[in-house]
């Protein structure tokens, strides 16, 4: 299937004078813009009033904007509750882990499980929805804004709290509605400290405890939180499809683990996220202060790919950037200007990885609110902002390009939300994350050229990979285990897979309990960050070290003779978070013997492939010469394969 690549961008028609929107569209469409997104914090505008509603504006925005020729993308205004709404459900925000109201005045001051609430969205997107389904110019729906954003997935309040109770007696099902009781304490060995409960209506929300709650509680009120997310939006999709074919879509984050995007994934049409390179190196990638400053005005060259992979496996192979820097950004702890070149440079990197569309945040800076710093494509005066000819110059670019030609990559590397959830319910020393584990490895691919598609753990058909890698998964069900053992490819897990069983105990027999493997992981330990574990054949372990006693082959051991690589023909389990000379290093060799070619790629250069093109990315200010080819210092290079 082959796809158009196009540009688009984000609107607020309620914040400009009607007298200008024309000259907008015009100006978008002759930018070369196809999309258009609007609405998604209209509320107020919408609904000043319960059940007064005012869409005179939308209807005019969406007709103007379709007139120029625009496609449309209507965003549901849930994000952003109205002032009276709150009045009316006082109850309805979320409370942080010690307690504290998310308070009225920003945004996303909702709690998932807040019944009420949701019946709110349900009327308000059914009006919408029933006024706008057939509408020709609304070509795609954007439910909400970012779930996540702002610490906001994991709330303590008593409507999660009572929810969560409901939660637990389906999960733990007894006779009748009743859960039973006696299971879950079992499961989650409340017998430890006399844990164990005689009801579920007694169980709470595992936040205030003296010492840590049990890992079992947190990590199943994880699982429920990621569920209550996936309900939300499911209301607000049921409602779209019964008045619209357009398809639809969530603008999901970077860097936000704590809901399964597969899950929620998995009701929509396609995937879009909100890559922000320069705020996110910033503000979350916590990568050290000489690489932020190395690549503060360029991004990190490997963190919005991951995303771009990641969201490619969510949206089922079909994504978007929904919002693209344009220019400096206000909310990060530095916002520097990115560097001439580098609005082109993202966005064709995110339509090497399969985008569909990528949109601009947003079309005019706005004059007034918390975002009078962050750039758009044009300034408050409407002149072009320095991002709008780097837009102008994709777009132009575009119309000579070919069209997507998506292609399987030769590496799967896995991402299971579920194993973030256990890593960080117990991470067992500072620093260690699934996200940055998994990251880690996806660095060290992609240093060696190596395009990587990123797989869900719901995965049984590895048909066509090469090299697969899952690390860190720390639970595996077992047909799982059994669909990497049937996979024709080499195959690397470890560390910490299958380190927890469904309810966050270890599991006897011990982990890893591979299908045929003899090996054991007898003790873990989390290491000092000055404390490196060195191997000598290149590189060290760090932050998390496993031993392990095995009748396998040890390829190779650390510097004190424990088992560091275990291998048993195509299988490989890695006994440590291996650093990037170590990962490079280890997974090189791997995918050199299953025949993969690789190279040595300097830090600021990367490729991709698509069906038909190979890309290359030179994030660096200085130029690098490449298997035979000079890259300018920022720049990007289409060859046709
Ligand atoms: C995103 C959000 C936008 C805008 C933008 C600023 O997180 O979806 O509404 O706030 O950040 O960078």
């Amino acid at each position: 299937m082959n796809l158009k690549r196009t540009l688009g961008t984000c609107y607020y028609p309620e914040h400009w004078d009607r007298a200008i929107w024309e000259d907008d569209a015009r100006r978008m469409a002759e930018a070369g813009l196809t999309w258009v997104r609007i609405g998604e914090f209209a509320w107020t505008r919408l609904e000043p009033a319960e059940g007064d509603y005012h869409l005179g504006w939308l209807d005019d925005a969406i007709a103007v904007l379709g007139s120029a020729g625009l496609k449309v993308v209507l965003g549901t205004p849930t994000a952003t509750p109205p002032r009276w709404i709150m009045d009316k459900h006082p109850d309805m925000i979320a409370l942080d882990e010690l307690g504290r109201p998310r308070r009225f005045g920003s945004r996303r001051h909702y709690c998932f499980s807040h019944e009420g609430y949701k019946a709110e969205c349900a009327r308000i997107v059914s009006k919408l929805a029933e006024r706008y389904g057939d509408n020709p110019h609304i070509a795609a729906w954007q439910t909400d804004n970012e779930y996540g954003c702002h610490d906001t997935t994991l709330s303590y309040s008593d409507a999660a709290g009572t929810a969560f109770q409901s939660w637990l007696r389906t999960r733990y099902p007894g006779a009748g509605n009743g859960g039973d009781i006696n299971a879950l304490n079992d499961a989650w060995g409340n017998v430890f400290w006399s844990m164990d409960y005689d009801d579920f209506d007694q169980i709470g929300l595992p936040n205030l405890t003296v010492t840590e709650p049990n890992p079992a509680h947190s990590l199943a009120f994880r699982r429920f939180t990621s569920d209550q997310v996936v309900a939300f939006n499911r209301v607000q999709v049921d409602i779209i499809r019964r008045h619209s074919d357009a398809p639809i879509t969530h603008n999901y984050m970077g860097r936000i683990t704590d809901f399964d995007h597969f899950d929620v994934g998995n009701d929509l049409d396609f995937a879009s996220w909100d890559s922000y390179p320069l705020g996110f190196l910033e503000d979350r990638s916590g990568f050290d202060d000489a690489h932020k400053k190395r690549f503060a005005r360029q991004g990190d060259p490997d963190f919005g790919a991951f995303h771009h992979d990641l969201y490619r496996a969510v949206g089922k192979g079909r994504w978007w950037v929904m919002e693209q820097q344009p220019g400096p950004v206000n909310w990060a702890p530095y916002n520097p200007a990115p560097l001439p070149g580098m609005v082109r440079l993202w966005s064709w990197e995110a339509f090497a990885h399969g985008a569909e569309a990528v949109c601009y945040f947003r079309w005019r800076q706005a004059p007034f609110a918390q975002e009078q710093m962050h750039a758009g494509l044009l300034r408050p005066d409407s002149a072009d902002a320095p991002g709008m000819a780097e837009a102008q110059q994709v777009a132009q670019e575009l119309g000579k390009a070919p069209d997507v030609q998506p292609v399987q990559a030769p590496v799967a590397l896995m991402f299971d939300y579920a194993a973030d959830y256990y890593w960080a319910v117990q991470p067992h020393g500072d620093g260690l994350s699934y996200f940055g584990l998994v990251f880690d490895t996806y660095r060290a691919l992609r240093a060696m050229g190596l395009s990587v598609d990123i797989v869900p753990a719901s995965t049984r058909d590895f048909s066509g990979y090469t090299m697969i890698l899952a690390p860190g998964v720390m639970h595996m069900e077992d047909d799982l285990k059994q669909a990497f053992a049937r996979a024709d490819a080499t195959v690397l897990v470890g560390p910490r897979t299958g380190a927890r069983d469904a309810d966050m105990c270890t599991p006897v027999p011990m982990p890893p309990a591979w299908p045929d493997f003899d090996a054991t992981v007898t003790y873990v330990q989390s290491i000092r960050p000055d404390s490196p574990v060195a191997l000598p054949e290149g590189g060290h372990f760090i932050r998390y070290l496993e031993h392990i006693e095995t009748g396998e082959t040890v390829v190779e051991a650390t510097q004190d003779g424990a088992p560091a690589l275990v291998q048993k023909g195509r299988f490989h389990y890695l006994a440590g978070w291996p650093d990037q000379d170590a990962a490079r290093r280890i997974l090189g060799e791997l995918a050199t013997s299953a025949g993969l070619s690789v190279m040595d790629l300097p830090d600021g250069v990367r490729c991709r492939d698509t069906g038909t093109e190979r890309f290359w990315f030179n994030f660096d200010t200085q130029s690098h010469t490449v298997a035979g080819r000079t890259l300018a210092p920022v720049s990007v290079l289409r060859e046709t394969l």
